[in-house]
């Protein structure tokens, strides 16, 4: 299951990605926006990013205008690596290195067309584990700590 999120600067590219997303035949659930009226994105990245971590879905997909501001919201929850793609070597290392479990991308910074093919990238490559997941160990520590006023 991938769940979708945008603000209405990402509302054209979010509607592409579910498009492309369907047509690979996979299970998507659109969180809105669904209009083009002006929204807040910490409202969206919420629903996403609280489903992922949640477990409720998988994966999920945030845009905004830049994707900086559904970063910066996704990242804030546990267990979420959210990850801001703007070319297709940041969309492979995102799974390959980081195994970003949300994809973010700007709605001002690409086509259509491309965020798609990011999407395909991100989706087609295999996380490498081995010292990448160490790293990502870290980070789950790191988020651990917080929670408990450890830090
Ligand atoms: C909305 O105008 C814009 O600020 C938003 O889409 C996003 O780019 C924020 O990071």
């Amino acid at each position: 299951m991938i769940v979708l999120g945008s603000d209405h600067g990402g509302l054209e590219l979010k509607e592409a990605i579910q498009a492309a997303l369907a047509a690979r035949g996979l299970d998507v659930n659109d969180y809105g926006t669904d209009n083009g009226d002006s929204v807040d994105y910490p409202d969206f990245a919420e629903k996403v990013a609280g489903a992922v971590s949640r477990g409720d879905a998988e994966l999920g997909i945030l845009v905004c205008g830049t994707g900086i501001g559904m970063s910066i919201v996704a990242n804030k929850f546990p267990g979420v690596r959210a990850a801001l793609a703007t070319d297709e070597f940041m969309a492979q290392m995102a799974k390959e290195h980081n195994n970003a479990n949300i994809l973010v991308l700007g709605g001002r910074v690409l086509t259509a067309e491309k965020a798609v093919k990011l999407v395909n990238i991100w989706l087609d490559t295999h996380y490498e584990g081995g010292r990448h997941q160490r790293r990502l160990d870290k980070i789950t520590q790191l988020e651990t700590a917080l929670r408990a006023g450890k830090m």
